[in-house]
C-alpha cells in the first residue's frame, strides 16, 4: 500500500497541486450547478472527527462526500472512546481499517500530526490552533473567481494572527497573492510560519497599524478576535484588538477592497453588521466555495492513497 498524503497545512500541496485543486473545484462547483454527475468517490467514506464545534466544515464535507457518491461519519470526540482517554495513536489506526480518509478538528496541532503518524489514510486537517487549511483552499477559490486570478492581487489580514490568517498566509505565499498581516504585536503571526512563507516565494508585509495595513488592498480578510478555546482570555483579547475593527471608517482607506470573513463572525468586534450585510462582503461565497474546494481535496487526496 503506497504512503498516504495528509493535508496538515496548506503547504503540504506544492504551488502546482494546490492550482490543480483549484481547477478541480471549479469544475465540481460547475459540474453541481448543471447537475451533471460527478460521484468520483463512489463507496468511499470520511471519517470526520470533531473536539471543537462546527457549521461550515462538518456540513460542507458531511454534503461534499455525499456528492461525490460516499458517505461521512461524524465523530464528536466525547462520543467516541477518545473522549475516555483511548489515545490517539490507538484511534488513528483503528479508524484507517474502516474508512479511507478522516478529517480532524482538534485542539493542538501536534494532534493531527500524530493522526497523520500513525493512520494508514490521508488526514486532513479540518482546524487546529495553528492552521486552517481547508478554509485557505476556499479562500483562495473565493479570491480566484472575484478577480479572475491570483497573481495581482493583494490581501490584507487584520486582527488574531492564529489558524486562519497563518494558513491564509501560505496559501498566498504558493500562489504569488501579496500578503500583509495587520495584528497587534503580541498576536502576529509564528516566526516558524513566517519562515515557511518566505521559503515559498512569499514576502509578507508585517504592521501594527491599521490604516495603513489596508491601504490599496483589493482584499480585507479577518476573523474573530477570541477564537474557539480562548474563552478565557477574552477581556484581554477585546483590550488589545481595539482599533483593530472591520468597519466602514477602516474601509475608507481601502478604496473597493472586498471583504472576506471565514465566519462565524462576531458583529460588533472584529467586523461590523453594516459591513458583513454590505455588497464589499464575499463572506457568503467564501462558506460556499468550502464545499466545492473540499470536494476537490478529498478526491485529489483519496484517488491518490
Ligand atoms: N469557517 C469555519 O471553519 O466554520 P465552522 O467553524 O462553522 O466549521
Ligand atoms: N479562529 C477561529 C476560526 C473559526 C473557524 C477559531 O479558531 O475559533
Amino acid at each position: 500500500m503506497s504512503e498516504p498524503r495528509h493535508l496538515l497545512d496548506v503547504d503540504d500541496l506544492s504551488s502546482a497541486e494546490l492550482v490543480a485543486v483549484l481547477d478541480l473545484a471549479d469544475e465540481y462547483k460547475r459540474a453541481q450547478e448543471t447537475g451533471e454527475s460527478h460521484e468520483d468517490l463512489d463507496g468511499q467514506t470520511l471519517g470526520m472527527l470533531f473536539q471543537k464545534p462546527s457549521t461550515r466544515t462538518r456540513v460542507s464535507f458531511e454534503t461534499g462526500m455525499t456528492q461525490l457518491g460516499g458517505h461521512a461519519i461524524f465523530l464528536g470526540a466525547d462520543d467516541i472512546q477518545l473522549g475516555r482517554g483511548e489515545p490517539l495513536k490507538d484511534t488513528a489506526r483503528t479508524l484507517s481499517r474502516y474508512v479511507d480518509c478522516v478529517m480532524a478538528r482538534v485542539f493542538r496541532h501536534e494532534n493531527v500530526e500524530v493522526l497523520a503518524e500513525y493512520a494508514d489514510v490521508p488526514i486532513v486537517n479540518g482546524l487546529t490552533d495553528d492552521a486552517h487549511p481547508c478554509q485557505t483552499l476556499a479562500d483562495l477559490q473565493t479570491i480566484r473567481e472575484h478577480f479572475d486570478g491570483l497573481e495581482d492581487v493583494s490581501a490584507t489580514w487584520i486582527g488574531d494572527g492564529n489558524n486562519v490568517a497563518q494558513s491564509f498566509l501560505l496559501g498566498c505565499a504558493l500562489t504569488g497573492v501579496d500578503c500583509t498581516v495587520v495584528t497587534p504585536a503580541e498576536h502576529t503571526i509564528d516566526e516558524r510560519i513566517l519562515e515557511r512563507a518566505r521559503d515559498l516565494g512569499g514576502e509578507p508585509t508585517l504592521t501594527t497599524d491599521p490604516q495603513q495595513g489596508v491601504a490599496g488592498a483589493n482584499v480585507v480578510y479577518t476573523d474573530v478576535w477570541v477564537s474557539m478555546g480562548q474563552e478565557d482570555e477574552r477581556d484581554t483579547r477585546l483590550r488589545r484588538f481595539e482599533g483593530f475593527q472591520v468597519n466602514e471608517e477602516l474601509l475608507e482607506a481601502a478604496d473597493d477592497a472586498v471583504v472576506m470573513h471565514c465566519l462565524p463572525a462576531h458583529r460588533g468586534e472584529e467586523i461590523t453588521d453594516a459591513v458583513i450585510e454590505s455588497e464589499r462582503s464575499i463572506v457568503f461565497d467564501q462558506a460556499e466555495n468550502r464545499l466545492h474546494a473540499q470536494k476537490a481535496l478529498l478526491a485529489t487526496l483519496v484517488d491518490s492513497a
